[in-house]
């Protein structure tokens, strides 16, 4: 492992970059420098990567280099993540949300990166650090703003991993001045947002779609009609109690229906094991096609 320092115009010279990725094809492995203040007081980017996200980086290497043929499970493939939460906004200060941290989507970004594919993240709100080596990050605050994104990434796109817990519904109107209370009660109306992933099975060709599903109950029931509902080609089905935790229990059912539990394990894990079953079945269809 490299991890880099250095002057940003170094970091930038075409040399430096051609010399890296030769290295990388002999397998060594290199952890990008941050953007900070330089000790040539510049602010660019060179700084050194924060010492836990080195170890981080470190430690994921000895979970996917388990993976038989992992630095190319994904090569050459472009994976589309939607994760977090949507922020659906009542007035200037207000707005309405839920629970999802953004945890399992961000760690599925960074597996699909492990794992050698060119990664899109569409993020909404979280409090999470950007995963490393993206091909793009696009941050959003709503539902229809996601929408937007996603929309426009998904047809250069081979696999979409919708993991964002998105709103079902938004406040009617929009208050451009504070609401002032009142006596009596608040109604609000609050009306029906896109279903983003029902949308993308709808207009899919190649792509790859995998759901979430996040249930309190009659978890396998559900999962099964919105993988039968959405046009998917695979479904993780959890518990909605999982939302924020750093662990989860999943099972994964199949286009054909077939399923595969995962006992409660770390969610970096977890995105390693999706994304196994992911490149699997994309290749058992490719071959299918010949
Ligand atoms: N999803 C989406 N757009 C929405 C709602 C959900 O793209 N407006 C996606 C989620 O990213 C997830 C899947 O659909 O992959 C299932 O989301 P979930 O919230 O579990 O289910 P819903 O379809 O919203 O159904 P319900 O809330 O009634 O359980």
């Amino acid at each position: 492992f490299f991890a880099l320092a250095m002057n940003v115009k170094m970091y930038e010279n075409p040399i430096l970059k051609g010399n890296i990725e030769k290295l990388k094809k002999y397998g060594y492995k290199f952890i990008e420098a941050d953007e900070g203040l330089l000790a040539c007081n510049y602010v660019a980017k060179g700084r050194l990567k924060d010492e836990k996200e080195i170890v981080d980086e470190i430690e994921r290497f000895f979970l996917y280099s388990e993976i038989e043929n992992y630095s190319n499970l994904l090569s050459g493939k472009k994976v589309l993540v939607s994760s977090g939460r949507t922020r659906e906004d009542i007035d200037p200060v207000r707005y309405v949300t839920n629970n999802s941290s953004g945890k399992m989507g961000y760690s599925l970004a960074q597996a699909a990166v492990d794992l050698g594919a060119d990664v899109t993240l569409v993020s909404g709100p979280t409090e999470l650090k950007e995963p490393s080596s993206l091909k793009k990050f696009i941050r959003v605050n709503s539902a229809e703003q996601m929408y937007q994104e996603i929309n426009r990434e998904f047809k250069d796109t081979d696999i979409f991993i919708s993991c964002a817990a998105v709103a079902d519904y938004k406040p009617k109107e929009y208050h451009n001045e504070k609401i002032k209370k009142a006596e009596g009660n608040l109604i609000i109306e609050f009306v029906r947002n896109k279903d983003i992933l029902f949308e993308m099975g709808q207009v899919k060709e190649k792509q790859f779609l995998v759901g979430f599903a996040a249930e309190t109950n009659d978890i396998k029931e559900n999962a099964l009609k919105k993988l039968r509902k959405k046009n998917l080609d695979m479904i993780v089905a959890n518990s909605a109690f999982n939302m924020n935790s750093n662990e989860n229990a999943i099972e994964i059912i199949k286009k054909d229906e077939t399923s595969q539990e995962f006992s409660q394990k770390s969610k970096q894990e977890l995105a390693y094991e999706i994304l196994k079953v992911v490149a699997n079945e994309i290749n058992n269809k490719n071959k299918n096609n010949k």
